[in-house]
């Protein structure tokens, strides 16, 4: 974030704490139809048209460190290997052999050469993922080697997380993310590593689960600290980004502002816990607010100078949701055990998403009651809008049946830049 945005959004948290209503002309929102949360025609359209066509995070480069390191990823319910070449590129590929459809691999990390079939041995290369040898090949007639190559999927690196897109025809990653990654660049992922990863199942849609993170209405409600809050959701700034992805910054309350020793909400302070290692170039808003990203579509980042974590968002079927959540530190410690300053960190985390779950169960057995005429959602959860309209994009808004559909409103107050 370089100072002019700094600026714009000290700016706009004024402005938020100041408004009497919603902006001058911001579009009405009509009742999102629950229908997107629970038919199986809306799983499936987003089944064939959204997650085969998304980019998603499948990893991390350093776990494949070297040529031929590969992992599998099956999160987009394809079996997928990533594997790292000899050119030191990381490339993606169908695990399905094609001879008869086995996986090519099936430990969840390796290395090799080249990827050999477990089952009759087909030999493919890690680089391009050419069929380079046969066993028995005299017993295949007419056979073409160059027709039985691995099937390749877009992949590519940022910062060090790999991400993967089953589209030959996705925009490149950056200019998918280009708005995001611009101003995530400081918070220098490619120098941190993945610790204490956590996953729980949720008997909900998929979308329900995003939501939660979208917005901050409900934070002192869901949140609160007996009797107070950390921050003020009336001075939240959205920004609303290109494909669906935003980036929501919450001033401290009045209580976490005075804790701090701040003047005010807009007295940004390098605050840094000595306990922790700092991520030096960390801007002094993100230390003093709450800022999180959200990369189109199952991925949230709460950000902050010491580390922060991923949450991503897999749905298992219409109504079972996965959330995985994995931090991101610079580490300098050995070994899986967590120094007692991250587990206490890790623990409060973990108290925070156990609050945002209570109601997610309870939410998806209400969208499916008589009672649940239709989602609202106000000007400040603007967010989730946003993120509804993308779906739709991805979907094609033709292939919805109207009723389903949301609005295509926002365009007029996307950020480019
Ligand atoms: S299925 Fe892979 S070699 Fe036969
Ligand atoms: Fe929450």
């Amino acid at each position: 974030m370089d100072a002019a945005l700094i600026e714009r959004l000290t700016r706009e948290m004024e402005a938020q704490f100041a408004r009497p209503g919603e902006p001058a002309g911001f579009p009405k929102f009509h009742d999102i139809s629950v229908d997107r949360y629970i038919t199986d025609e809306f799983y499936e359209l987003e089944r064939k048209h959204l997650w085969s066509k998304v980019w998603v995070m499948a990893g991390r480069a350093e776990d494949v460190p070297n040529p031929g390191d590969y992992f599998t990823f099956g999160d987009l319910k394809v079996p997928i290997v990533v594997v790292r070449g000899n050119d030191m590129k990381v490339r993606a590929f169908y695990n399905t052999c094609q001879h008869r459809g086995a996986p090519v691999v099936r430990d969840k990390v390796g290395c090799a050469n080249q990827l050999r079939c477990q089952y009759h041995g087909w030999v493919y290369s890690i680089d391009n993922g050419n069929l380079v040898s046969i066993p028995d090949e005299r017993d295949f007639i007419d056979f073409c080697r160059e027709d039985k190559s691995l099937s390749a999927i877009s992949c590519d690196v940022w910062q060090g997380w790999v991400f993967v897109n089953q589209d030959p025809n996705a925009a490149s990653l950056q200019e998918w993310f280009g708005v995001p990654f611009a101003q995530m660049e400081e918070l220098a992922g490619e120098e941190l590593r993945a610790v204490g990863p956590r996953s729980m199942t949720i008997p909900c849609n998929w979308k329900v689960t995003a939501e939660a993170f979208f917005e901050v209405y409900h934070f002192k409600f869901i949140h609160d600290r007996g009797g107070w809050s950390a921050l003020d959701n009336r001075g939240a700034t959205m920004g609303l980004f290109p494909n669906g992805c935003s980036r929501m910054v919450t001033p401290f309350s009045k209580k976490a502002v005075e804790m701090r020793g701040m003047k005010d909400w807009s007295d940004f302070q390098k605050f840094s816990d000595p306990r922790f290692i700092d991520i030096p170039s960390v801007n002094n808003l993100i230390r003093s607010t709450s800022t999180a990203f959200s990369l189109f579509p199952n991925l949230i980042a709460p950000v902050a100078s010491y580390g922060y974590p991923f949450l991503m968002f897999w749905p298992i079927d219409k109504k079972t949701t996965r959330l995985d959540w994995v931090h991101y530190a610079p580490k300098n410690w050995e070994g899986d055990e967590l120094p007692p300053h991250w587990q206490q960190r890790m623990d409060e985390f973990d108290h925070i998403m156990d609050e945002d779950k209570r109601n997610m169960a309870p939410m998806q057995e209400s969208l499916e009651s008589p009672a649940m005429k239709g989602i609202v959602v106000n000007y400040q959860e603007r967010r989730i809008w946003n993120f509804h309209e993308q779906v739709d994009r991805m979907i094609g808004i033709e292939n919805i049946p109207e009723h389903m559909r949301v609005q295509q409103l926002l365009a007029p107050y996307i950020e480019r830049e």
